[in-house]
């Protein structure tokens, strides 16, 4: 397997656990990303298209969609869709995607679909003009073959635990699928970080979650703590990121600061050379 390319970094939000906030940080560190200068693409790697409806992108203008990038019909530039946020682009899912890991199963790139088409993009002409910095990839809620080629084609994965009960329930299965695909698929894959979600501090519950990860998980977990926000789960309906429907919002400033803490460990885990 060659190296990946330093740029575009490739991040990855992954946790098998469903409703936990990967499609919101797609969505809006996406944007706070751009917002800070930027330039991201986030690419739909789940059938139910969230990333994309929140984007702005409607069904119908799904003709090319992540699978038929996955599925070898189109290469990922075509399916490349811009958003209404500047410096941000999207390549949208479709349900068909639900069919992809059946179809592929036999073939002996099954696993590194995505990190091909990434390749591909990255010596096409609209990856130049666009100059892409960042690439985030919107999971399934599952350990499933589309998280695999998530993980097979990015440099860090960022895991979104929400302030609840069960938080860490499902994290060691998820460490130990990390510590697989590094050994066998992609030796350069490390841990981002956790990011804690839908925090909410009238709730007692939610701050010793929060005690709770940072003692397990330690520095792994970023500062950063988005808030439990109504703004941030209306935004979605509007097709629009919170960022662009409140940017005010304790939520929006939240992926703000996420984002900014994102670029700082970038530098930490990769010092320039001197
Ligand atoms: N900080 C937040 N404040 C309020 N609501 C939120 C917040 N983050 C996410 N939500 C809401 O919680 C729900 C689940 O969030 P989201 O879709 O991002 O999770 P997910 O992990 O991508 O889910 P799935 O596993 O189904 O893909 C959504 O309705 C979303 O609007
Ligand atoms: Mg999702």
């Amino acid at each position: 397997m060659s190296k990946l390319p330093d740029s575009p970094r490739v991040l990855c939000l992954a946790n098998q656990k469903g409703g936990v906030g990967k499609t919101t940080t797609a969505i809006n560190l996406g944007t706070a990303l751009a917002a800070i200068g930027e330039r991201v693409l986030v690419i739909d790697l789940d059938p139910q298209g969230n990333a994309s409806t929140g984007l702005g992108i409607e069904r119908r203008d799904r003709s090319m969609s992540t699978y038929d990038v996955l599925s070898g019909d189109c290469a990922l530039e075509e399916a490349v869709k811009e958003t209404a946020v500047p410096r941000l682009w999207v390549a949208p899912s479709t349900m068909d995607l639900l069919g992809l890991e059946l179809e592929i199963a036999s073939s002996g790139d099954r696993a590194y679909r995505l990190r091909n088409a990434i390749e591909g993009l990255t010596k096409s002409r609209l990856f130049r003009e666009l100059g892409i910095s960042y690439v985030l990839v919107d999971c399934p809620p599952s350990l499933n073959l589309l998280t695999i080629n998530a993980l097979s084609a990015a440099h860090s994965i960022l895991v979104p635990l929400q302030c609840e009960f069960f938080a860490l329930e499902g994290l060691s299965q998820l460490l130990s699928t990390v510590e697989q695909v590094r050994g066998a698929l992609n030796s350069e894959l490390t841990i981002h970080g956790i990011v804690l979600t839908m925090y909410d501090s009238r709730n007692n519950l939610s701050s010793q979650v929060v005690a709770d990860v940072r003692a397990t998980m330690g520095d792994a977990v970023y500062e950063t703590i988005i808030p439990r926000n109504v703004r941030i789960s209306e935004a979605p309906s509007y097709g629009k990121p919170a960022l662009l429907y409140d940017l005010k919002c304790a939520g929006s400033q939240a992926y703000l600061r996420l984002a900014s803490e994102i670029i700082q460990r970038e530098r930490e885990m990769r010092p320039v050379a001197a």
